[in-house]
Protein backbone atom coordinates (compact mmCIF):
# COMPACT_ATOMS: atom_id res chain seq x y z
CA UNK A 1 0.00 0.00 0.00
CA UNK A 2 1.47 3.45 -0.88
CA UNK A 3 1.69 6.01 1.66
CA UNK A 4 2.08 9.38 0.78
CA UNK A 5 4.22 12.01 3.13
CA UNK A 6 1.12 13.92 4.48
CA UNK A 7 -0.75 10.64 5.52
CA UNK A 8 2.17 8.73 7.18
CA UNK A 9 2.20 12.55 9.10
CA UNK A 10 -1.33 12.89 9.94
CA UNK A 11 -1.34 9.06 11.32
CA UNK A 12 1.63 9.35 12.91
CA UNK A 13 0.68 12.82 14.71
CA UNK A 14 -2.75 10.88 15.90
CA UNK A 15 -0.87 7.52 17.06
CA UNK A 16 1.22 10.03 18.94
CA UNK A 17 -1.70 11.83 20.31
CA UNK A 18 -3.06 9.19 21.30
CA UNK A 19 -0.67 7.47 23.13
CA UNK A 20 -0.28 10.56 25.54
CA UNK A 21 3.30 12.10 23.77
CA UNK A 22 3.73 15.87 24.62
CA UNK A 23 4.06 17.43 21.13
CA UNK A 24 2.42 14.66 18.80
CA UNK A 25 2.86 16.76 15.61
CA UNK A 26 6.35 18.54 16.16
CA UNK A 27 7.90 14.46 17.07
CA UNK A 28 6.05 13.22 14.43
CA UNK A 29 7.45 15.41 11.96
CA UNK A 30 10.89 15.64 13.51
CA UNK A 31 11.24 11.41 13.48
CA UNK A 32 9.95 11.78 10.13
CA UNK A 33 12.75 14.00 9.60
CA UNK A 34 15.50 11.81 11.14
CA UNK A 35 14.48 8.56 9.51
CA UNK A 36 13.93 10.22 6.02
CA UNK A 37 16.85 12.45 5.63
CA UNK A 38 14.92 15.08 4.26
CA UNK A 39 14.06 18.53 5.77
CA UNK A 40 10.94 19.67 6.98
CA UNK A 41 10.91 22.06 4.25
CA UNK A 42 10.42 18.98 2.01
CA UNK A 43 8.22 17.24 4.23
CA UNK A 44 5.92 20.23 3.69
CA UNK A 45 6.51 20.56 -0.26
CA UNK A 46 6.30 18.00 -1.14
CA UNK A 47 3.48 16.20 1.15
CA UNK A 48 2.02 14.46 -1.93
CA UNK A 49 5.57 12.42 -2.66
CA UNK A 50 4.86 8.80 -2.11
CA UNK A 51 7.27 7.36 0.57
CA UNK A 52 9.14 3.88 -0.39
CA UNK A 53 7.73 0.67 1.79
CA UNK A 54 11.24 0.36 3.89
CA UNK A 55 10.71 4.40 4.52
CA UNK A 56 7.37 3.86 5.65
CA UNK A 57 8.10 0.73 7.50
CA UNK A 58 10.93 1.95 9.40
CA UNK A 59 8.73 5.23 10.03
CA UNK A 60 6.01 3.21 11.69
CA UNK A 61 8.49 1.16 14.00
CA UNK A 62 9.85 4.44 15.25
CA UNK A 63 6.51 6.16 15.85
CA UNK A 64 5.41 2.45 17.77
CA UNK A 65 8.49 2.62 20.31
CA UNK A 66 8.23 6.70 20.50
CA UNK A 67 4.30 5.42 21.57
CA UNK A 68 5.70 3.28 23.77
CA UNK A 69 8.13 6.04 25.64
CA UNK A 70 11.20 4.92 24.16
CA UNK A 71 13.28 8.29 24.41
CA UNK A 72 13.68 9.79 20.87
CA UNK A 73 17.40 9.64 20.97
CA UNK A 74 17.96 6.27 20.99
CA UNK A 75 15.63 5.77 18.37
CA UNK A 76 17.14 8.13 15.99
CA UNK A 77 20.55 7.19 17.57
CA UNK A 78 21.50 10.91 18.06
CA UNK A 79 21.81 13.73 20.40
CA UNK A 80 23.06 17.00 20.44
CA UNK A 81 25.08 18.38 23.54
CA UNK A 82 27.06 22.10 22.99
CA UNK A 83 26.24 21.79 19.29
CA UNK A 84 27.50 18.54 18.00
CA UNK A 85 25.86 15.47 17.81
CA UNK A 86 26.61 12.28 20.23
CA UNK A 87 26.01 8.89 18.63
CA UNK A 88 23.39 7.08 21.81
CA UNK A 89 22.44 3.70 22.12
CA UNK A 90 20.72 2.22 25.27
CA UNK A 91 24.15 1.88 26.89
CA UNK A 92 24.55 5.38 27.51
CA UNK A 93 23.06 7.99 29.43
CA UNK A 94 21.34 10.86 27.12
CA UNK A 95 23.24 13.58 27.36
CA UNK A 96 21.66 16.37 29.48
CA UNK A 97 21.34 19.94 28.56
CA UNK A 98 22.33 20.80 32.06
CA UNK A 99 25.57 18.90 31.52
CA UNK A 100 26.47 21.47 29.73
CA UNK A 101 27.56 23.93 32.84
CA UNK A 102 29.86 21.10 34.01
CA UNK A 103 32.10 20.96 30.67
CA UNK A 104 31.31 25.04 30.88
CA UNK A 105 32.74 25.32 34.45
CA UNK A 106 35.22 23.08 33.88
CA UNK A 107 36.67 24.92 31.11
CA UNK A 108 36.71 27.80 32.95
CA UNK A 109 38.59 26.61 35.94
CA UNK A 110 41.10 25.47 33.74
CA UNK A 111 41.86 29.00 32.47
CA UNK A 112 45.13 28.85 33.71
CA UNK A 113 46.35 25.69 32.31
CA UNK A 114 47.46 25.55 28.87
CA UNK A 115 48.39 22.07 28.39
CA UNK A 116 45.67 20.10 31.43
CA UNK A 117 45.53 16.56 32.01
CA UNK A 118 41.64 15.75 32.81
CA UNK A 119 40.55 12.37 34.68
CA UNK A 120 36.50 12.17 33.86
CA UNK A 121 34.82 9.41 35.94
CA UNK A 122 31.41 7.96 34.43
CA UNK A 123 32.18 8.52 30.51
CA UNK A 124 28.75 7.34 29.06
CA UNK A 125 28.28 8.82 25.19
CA UNK A 126 31.44 10.37 26.06
CA UNK A 127 29.85 13.78 25.54
CA UNK A 128 31.45 15.60 28.36
CA UNK A 129 35.19 14.15 27.70
CA UNK A 130 34.49 14.88 23.79
CA UNK A 131 33.89 18.36 24.14
CA UNK A 132 36.30 18.90 26.85
CA UNK A 133 38.67 17.63 24.14
CA UNK A 134 36.96 19.71 21.51
CA UNK A 135 36.96 23.22 23.79
CA UNK A 136 40.54 22.92 24.84
CA UNK A 137 43.10 21.68 22.13
CA UNK A 138 45.34 21.72 24.56
CA UNK A 139 44.26 18.71 26.93
CA UNK A 140 44.65 15.62 27.44
CA UNK A 141 41.34 13.71 28.58
CA UNK A 142 41.40 10.03 30.27
CA UNK A 143 38.09 8.75 30.62
CA UNK A 144 36.95 5.51 32.90
CA UNK A 145 33.56 3.94 33.12
CA UNK A 146 32.48 0.77 34.47
CA UNK A 147 30.48 -0.04 31.19
CA UNK A 148 32.29 -1.83 28.11
CA UNK A 149 29.55 -0.57 25.60
CA UNK A 150 29.68 2.36 27.12
CA UNK A 151 33.54 2.62 26.27
CA UNK A 152 32.70 1.59 22.98
CA UNK A 153 30.23 4.43 21.88
CA UNK A 154 32.24 7.32 23.56
CA UNK A 155 35.31 5.88 21.14
CA UNK A 156 33.04 6.58 18.27
CA UNK A 157 32.05 10.02 19.35
CA UNK A 158 35.83 11.01 19.57
CA UNK A 159 36.47 9.86 16.59
CA UNK A 160 33.82 11.60 15.20
CA UNK A 161 34.54 14.75 16.54
CA UNK A 162 38.54 14.20 15.35
CA UNK A 163 39.77 14.36 19.27
CA UNK A 164 40.59 10.39 19.59
CA UNK A 165 44.14 11.22 19.74
CA UNK A 166 43.37 13.16 23.21
CA UNK A 167 40.88 10.79 24.56
CA UNK A 168 42.00 8.21 26.19
CA UNK A 169 39.23 5.77 27.31
CA UNK A 170 39.54 2.86 30.16
CA UNK A 171 37.22 0.55 31.75
CA UNK A 172 36.70 0.48 35.40
CA UNK A 173 35.75 1.54 38.49
CA UNK A 174 36.61 5.32 39.56
CA UNK A 175 40.14 6.08 39.62
CA UNK A 176 41.07 2.01 39.59
CA UNK A 177 42.23 2.26 36.07
CA UNK A 178 43.87 5.26 36.44
CA UNK A 179 45.55 4.54 39.98
CA UNK A 180 48.58 2.74 38.98
CA UNK A 181 49.99 5.58 36.46
CA UNK A 182 52.48 8.29 37.45
CA UNK A 183 50.32 10.91 35.65
CA UNK A 184 49.83 14.21 37.62
CA UNK A 185 45.85 14.66 36.91
CA UNK A 186 44.77 18.46 36.87
CA UNK A 187 41.45 17.92 37.57
CA UNK A 188 39.07 15.20 37.94
CA UNK A 189 35.58 15.60 36.44
CA UNK A 190 32.42 13.51 36.71
CA UNK A 191 28.85 13.60 36.21
CA UNK A 192 27.98 10.67 38.25
CA UNK A 193 24.89 8.67 38.60
CA UNK A 194 22.95 10.75 41.90
CA UNK A 195 19.39 9.51 41.99
CA UNK A 196 18.19 8.12 45.31
CA UNK A 197 17.99 4.82 44.74
CA UNK A 198 14.09 5.02 46.68
CA UNK A 199 13.73 7.58 43.52
CA UNK A 200 14.18 5.39 40.51
CA UNK A 201 11.02 4.18 40.92
CA UNK A 202 9.21 7.49 40.60
CA UNK A 203 11.13 8.60 37.80
CA UNK A 204 9.99 8.87 33.90
CA UNK A 205 9.46 6.25 32.41
CA UNK A 206 11.25 7.12 29.22
CA UNK A 207 14.03 7.70 32.07
CA UNK A 208 13.52 4.68 34.20
CA UNK A 209 12.21 1.47 31.42
CA UNK A 210 15.02 2.68 29.20
CA UNK A 211 18.31 4.48 30.53
CA UNK A 212 21.11 2.10 32.17
CA UNK A 213 20.14 2.13 35.87
CA UNK A 214 24.11 2.23 36.57
CA UNK A 215 23.98 5.49 35.08
CA UNK A 216 21.25 6.58 37.12
CA UNK A 217 21.38 5.09 40.78
CA UNK A 218 23.40 7.16 43.24
CA UNK A 219 23.05 4.88 46.38
CA UNK A 220 20.34 5.05 49.31
CA UNK A 221 21.18 9.26 49.65
CA UNK A 222 22.34 9.83 45.90
CA UNK A 223 26.00 10.90 47.40
CA UNK A 224 27.74 7.46 46.96
CA UNK A 225 29.87 8.66 44.06
CA UNK A 226 30.73 11.92 45.84
CA UNK A 227 31.75 10.36 48.41
CA UNK A 228 33.90 7.92 46.94
CA UNK A 229 35.18 10.11 44.14
CA UNK A 230 35.95 12.63 47.05
CA UNK A 231 37.84 9.93 49.57
CA UNK A 232 39.55 7.46 47.20
CA UNK A 233 41.17 10.80 45.50
CA UNK A 234 44.51 9.49 47.58
CA UNK A 235 44.55 5.87 45.02
CA UNK A 236 45.76 8.70 42.54
CA UNK A 237 49.48 9.43 42.54
CA UNK A 238 49.07 12.96 42.59
CA UNK A 239 46.45 14.82 44.07
CA UNK A 240 44.43 16.79 41.03
CA UNK A 241 44.41 20.67 41.82
CA UNK A 242 40.39 20.92 40.91
CA UNK A 243 37.38 19.07 41.21
CA UNK A 244 35.23 19.36 38.57
CA UNK A 245 31.29 17.56 39.90
CA UNK A 246 27.78 17.92 38.41
CA UNK A 247 25.04 17.42 41.03
CA UNK A 248 21.29 16.45 41.54
CA UNK A 249 18.42 19.06 42.88
CA UNK A 250 19.52 19.73 46.88
CA UNK A 251 22.70 17.76 46.67
CA UNK A 252 25.23 20.72 46.70
CA UNK A 253 25.48 21.90 50.30
CA UNK A 254 26.54 17.99 50.94
CA UNK A 255 29.05 17.82 48.41
CA UNK A 256 30.45 20.74 48.85
CA UNK A 257 31.19 19.48 52.76
CA UNK A 258 32.59 16.30 51.00
CA UNK A 259 34.97 19.02 49.28
CA UNK A 260 35.89 20.97 52.39
CA UNK A 261 36.87 17.21 53.58
CA UNK A 262 39.02 16.25 50.99
CA UNK A 263 41.22 19.54 51.32
CA UNK A 264 39.59 21.44 47.93
CA UNK A 265 38.59 24.61 50.39
CA UNK A 266 37.67 26.66 47.72
CA UNK A 267 34.12 26.00 46.07
CA UNK A 268 32.08 27.94 43.31
CA UNK A 269 28.57 27.01 42.68
CA UNK A 270 26.94 27.12 39.23
CA UNK A 271 22.88 27.18 38.83
CA UNK A 272 21.53 25.62 35.63
CA UNK A 273 18.68 27.69 33.60
CA UNK A 274 16.05 26.24 36.89
CA UNK A 275 18.18 27.70 39.37
CA UNK A 276 18.92 25.16 40.91
CA UNK A 277 22.55 24.54 41.92
CA UNK A 278 24.04 21.81 39.37
CA UNK A 279 27.89 22.20 39.09
CA UNK A 280 30.47 22.35 42.29
CA UNK A 281 33.55 23.02 41.47
CA UNK A 282 36.35 22.96 43.61
CA UNK A 283 40.35 23.95 44.19
CA UNK A 284 43.38 22.78 46.34
CA UNK A 285 45.76 25.49 45.90
C1 LIG B 1 25.17 10.06 34.84
S1 LIG B 1 26.10 9.07 33.70
C2 LIG B 1 27.13 10.33 32.95
C3 LIG B 1 27.47 10.05 31.51
C4 LIG B 1 28.13 11.21 30.76
N1 LIG B 1 29.39 11.60 31.38
C5 LIG B 1 27.18 12.40 30.71
O1 LIG B 1 27.38 13.35 31.50
O2 LIG B 1 26.24 12.40 29.88
C6 LIG B 1 27.19 8.22 34.81
C7 LIG B 1 28.12 7.21 34.19
O3 LIG B 1 28.91 6.63 35.25
C8 LIG B 1 29.15 5.27 34.94
N2 LIG B 1 29.49 4.57 36.19
C9 LIG B 1 28.66 4.01 37.11
N3 LIG B 1 29.36 3.46 38.11
C10 LIG B 1 30.67 3.67 37.84
C11 LIG B 1 31.88 3.35 38.51
N4 LIG B 1 31.89 2.69 39.68
N5 LIG B 1 33.06 3.73 37.94
C12 LIG B 1 33.08 4.40 36.77
N6 LIG B 1 31.95 4.74 36.08
C13 LIG B 1 30.76 4.38 36.61
C14 LIG B 1 27.86 4.81 34.30
O4 LIG B 1 28.06 3.63 33.54
C15 LIG B 1 27.46 6.04 33.47
O5 LIG B 1 27.98 5.94 32.17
Amino acid sequence: MSVTIKEALLRASFLLREAGVENPRREAEALLCAGTGFPLAHIYAHGEETLTEELHTRYLDWITRRAGEEPFAYICGEREFMGLPFRVTPDVLIPRPETEFLVEATVAALAPYSQPHILEVGTGSGAVAVMLAVLLPGAQVTSVDTSLPAITVAADNAARHGVADRVRLLTGDIYAPAAAEEIHFTAVVSNPPYIPTAEIDGLAPGVKEHEPLQALDGGPDGLTFYRRLTRELVLLSHLPDILAFEVGAGQAHSVIQLCHTAGYKKTRQVKDLAGIERVITATRL
